[in-house]
């Protein structure tokens, strides 16, 4: 049987991370995944560009960034591997990149090259990667694990789980780490899909509809936490950066509030408008400030019609408070066939937050997005990735 020190299971971000600092440390690694390819998700990343990191995380806002039902867990890792760290490594290895706005990291050349990168390093320090390897199961053996693959059993002392998350099933995304999570009696936290464009129920789309497509900045609400972004309307419901770092804290049921103009006081600048320029229609008084069919959608859904003279200021308020306060319900998510990310996955109370190894079962190891801790849109989960896989390669 094929023997080594460490066999890490998935090799995605976090997996060619550990790898790698495992084989920096004399450690024999094998790197198992199914796919054909390393790092895909890397690869299609910021729509090619691969957002990489987000220099605007610091240590006293990771908690508010990271999702978990422990958010202080990822903190150990998150500030022993910071996205300093990891842009030194890119910049060594002469790839360019350049920020574009929240801090969020970009190439300014092919997501591809930080795959190859990882690849170069794993190779370089010794570690052996396996595609196209099927991994059937984890057991324990008397010292270490035994992993079943299609190529055969591996025997190892340390096995690091870095199966990611269920997003995106098209490109090679299982449930396996919950599943071995489960066969080791570890608590999961329900998986659910995050950064995903969320649905309109029919009756709501039909009103919609004609504004598929339209982009605004706006501020969308989910109780206190709020977001100041670009949303999208689209053919099934809402989208835009605004609605993908809500979905992570919306539930089903739950109701968003939107403004659709931060920052501006509608029914003020209409009221102004009033004095001057009443004779127009109310629809048309709007559109001065937002696009014609967004400022007739919302002359609509407040219930007015006629001229601006003829709004009183109570008809005013009601229009503002449908652009500045919009609230949406929507049916449910895209799911995971778009979502970014995995909510939930391995509960933070099994692991290590220093090691990322599972408290009661030695020399098992969960890191990146199977874990649950889940980062904001910008970076954050590609740097959740690169410090847990860190953390745990110091260690096994
Ligand atoms: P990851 O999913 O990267 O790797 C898991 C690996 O395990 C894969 O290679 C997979 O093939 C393998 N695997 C799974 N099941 C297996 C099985 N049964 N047998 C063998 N192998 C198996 N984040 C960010 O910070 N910036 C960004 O720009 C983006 N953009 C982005 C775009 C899109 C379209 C998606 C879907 C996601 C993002 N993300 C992102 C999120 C980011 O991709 C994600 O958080 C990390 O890739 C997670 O890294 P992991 O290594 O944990 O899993």
């Amino acid at each position: 049987m094929e023997n080594c020190n460490v066999v890490i299971l998935g090799a995605g971000a976090a997996g060619l991370m550990a790898g790698i600092e495992a084989a920096r440390r004399g450690r024999s690694v094998r790197v198992l995944d199914h796919a054909r390819a390393p790092g895909e998700k890397i690869r299609i990343s910021g729509g090619g560009r691969c957002n990489f990191t987000n220099r605007l995380l610091t240590r006293s806002n990771a908690t508010e960034r990271f999702i978990s039902q422990n958010p202080r867990f990822a903190l150990s890792a998150l500030s022993r591997f910071t996205p300093s760290d990891f842009i030194a490594r890119i910049e060594a290895a002469g790839i360019a990149w350049h920020e574009k706005h929240l801090g969020q990291l970009f190439c300014d050349g092919k997501a591809t090259q930080i795959v190859d990168l990882l690849v170069r390093e794993l190779r370089g320090a010794g570690g052996a990667l396996h595609l196209q390897t099927t991994i059937e199961a984890v057991r324990r053996a008397d010292e270490g694990f035994i992993v079943d693959t299609s190529q055969g059993p591996i025997a190892a002392q340390a096995v690091v789980v870095a199966t990611g998350g269920k997003s995106i099933p098209k490109m090679g995304a299982t449930g396996l780490g919950y599943d071995i999570a489960r066969s080791f009696g570890l608590d999961i936290v329900e998986t659910r899909p995050g950064l995903v464009p969320l649905a309109f129920a029919e009756q709501d789309l039909a009103r919609t509809a004609p504004l598929a497509g339209l982009a605004r900045p706006a501020r969308v609400s989910h109780g206190k936490t709020r977001f100041d972004e670009d949303l999208l309307f689209t053919h099934r419901g809402l989208s835009g950066p605004a609605i993908l770092q809500i979905s992570s804290y919306w539930r089903e049921g739950d109701a968003i509030s939107i403004d659709l103009m931060p920052g501006a006081d509608i029914a003020a600048l209409l009221a102004e408008q009033r004095g001057q320029a009443g004779r127009q229609a109310l629809h048309n008084a709007l559109a001065r400030h937002m696009p014609e069919k967004l400022a007739q959608f919302l002359v609509a859904e407040a219930g007015l019609e006629g001229r601006l003279a003829d709004q009183s200021n109570k008809a005013l308020a009601r229009l503002a408070d449908q652009t500045h306060r919009w609230q949406v319900r929507p049916v449910g998510s895209e799911g995971y066939r778009t979502a970014e990310v995995t909510l939930g996955g391995v509960s933070t109370r099994e692991l290590d937050a220093k090691t990322m190894e599972v408290r009661r079962v030695p020399g098992l190891y969960f890191i990146g997005e199977v874990v649950d801790v889940t980062g904001w849109l910008g970076g954050y989960n590609f740097q959740w990735a690169w410090a847990s896989g860190w953390a745990a390669g110091q260690a096994v």
